[in-house]
């Protein structure tokens, strides 16, 4: 730089505040040199990129450069990088995925926005669950919770199968099972209950054939476990009885909907491998009964 001038040598522009004098320094160079360089940039700017809109179209810049084109190249440069991985994804079972902690954090992550966008809106972006959806983070599985059929739901759908026994059973017999349910659902006996559960009054009730003598549910058909907290369509009294009168996905409009989409068209084989494991991740995944 050079050398400084001290302020009684600068003329000053006759402005003074409480002692300040206002001095007529020229601005430094580089200041300058920005100054006059700026309207530059902008004319190549305007002619490299493009930059003026007109009427049906914009000036396209003599680079050819567009947003949708770098966004295109580093999509295909993604493509290149995922490539070894699909192909291994194909080639490995699910269960050989997740031992494998490499693989398994991949399919995991690779397949978060497949999960929400065909899963997401029924379960939850975690798996949390919804109203009326099962939470697929927690270890009470209707179906089950090993890989091998986490990929059977998701490849073919479930359907849960309750018969409505509102015009099989009394009042009496149904009030009987409520309590019986709500019960069991703490652990506790109901003998009333219990006798019309087990089809040993009047009404026939075949519960135990569906939800078996412990009341536990059972994995084969989705019936549900009845000895826990954990509800598909809630534990209320109301909510209870409403479910033994109308059952689950009969006919009208009181019965409880309960259906699980089929994927097995709608998504390739190697992407519901990626959510079974995705799903069995989240927590509550079960090992293979073998074992
Ligand atoms: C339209 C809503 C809906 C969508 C979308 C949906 N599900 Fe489901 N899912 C359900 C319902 C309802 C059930 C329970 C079925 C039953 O009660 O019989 C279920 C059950 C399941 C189960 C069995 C849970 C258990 O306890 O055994 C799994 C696993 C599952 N879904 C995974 C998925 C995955 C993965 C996706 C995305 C590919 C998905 N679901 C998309 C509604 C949906
Ligand atoms: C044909 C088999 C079948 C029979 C018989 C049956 N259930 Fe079910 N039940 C199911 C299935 C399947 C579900 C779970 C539906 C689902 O979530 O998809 C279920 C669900 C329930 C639920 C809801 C549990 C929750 O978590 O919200 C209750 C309560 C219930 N059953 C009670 C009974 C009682 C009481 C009887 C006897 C009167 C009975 N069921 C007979 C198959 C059966």
């Amino acid at each position: 730089m050079s050398e400084k001038k001290q302020p009684h040598d600068v003329e000053d522009t006759g402005h003074e505040w409480d002692g300040i004098r206002e001095l007529k320094n020229d601005p430094p160079r580089w200041w300058l040199i920005g100054y006059f360089l700026s309207p530059v940039f902008i004319v190549v700017y305007l002619i490299l990129y493009p930059s003026i809109p007109l009427i049906n179209d914009y000036t396209r810049g003599l680079l050819g450069w567009t947003q949708i084109d770098e966004y295109n190249e580093s999509l295909a440069q993604l493509k290149i990088i995922r490539e070894p991985f699909e192909k291994k994804i194909e080639a490995l079972s699910a269960q050989e995925i997740l031992s494998d902690s490499e693989m398994k954090r991949y399919a995991e992550l690779s397949s978060k926005v497949t999960f929400g966008d065909h899963c997401g809106a029924c379960h939850g972006s975690g798996g949390q669950g919804k109203p009326g959806f099962p939470i697929l983070a927690d270890d009470d599985w209707l179906y089950g919770g090993t890989l091998e059929t986490i990929i059977e739901t998701i490849t073919d759908g479930r359907e849960g199968e309750m018969p409505a026994f509102g015009d099989q059973l009394s009042e009496r017999e149904i009030s009987d099972l409520v309590a019986f349910v709500i019960a069991s659902s703490k652990g506790e006996r109901s003998p009333a209950g219990h006798d019309v559960f087990m089809g040993e009054t009047s009404g026939e009730a075949n519960c135990v054939d569906c939800h078996g003598e412990e009341a536990k549910g059972d994995h084969d058909m989705g019936s549900a476990n009845l000895t826990d907290k954990i509800w598909r369509f809630g534990g209320s009294e109301e909510a209870i009885r409403r479910t033994i009168t109308y059952g689950v996905n009969q006919d009208g409009k009181m019965t409880r909907r309960a259906i699980m989409p089929t994927f097995g068209t709608k998504l390739k084989e190697s992407d519901i491998k990626k959510l079974a494991v995705k799903v069995w991740s989240f927590g509550g995944g079960q090992k293979p009964q073998e074992e």
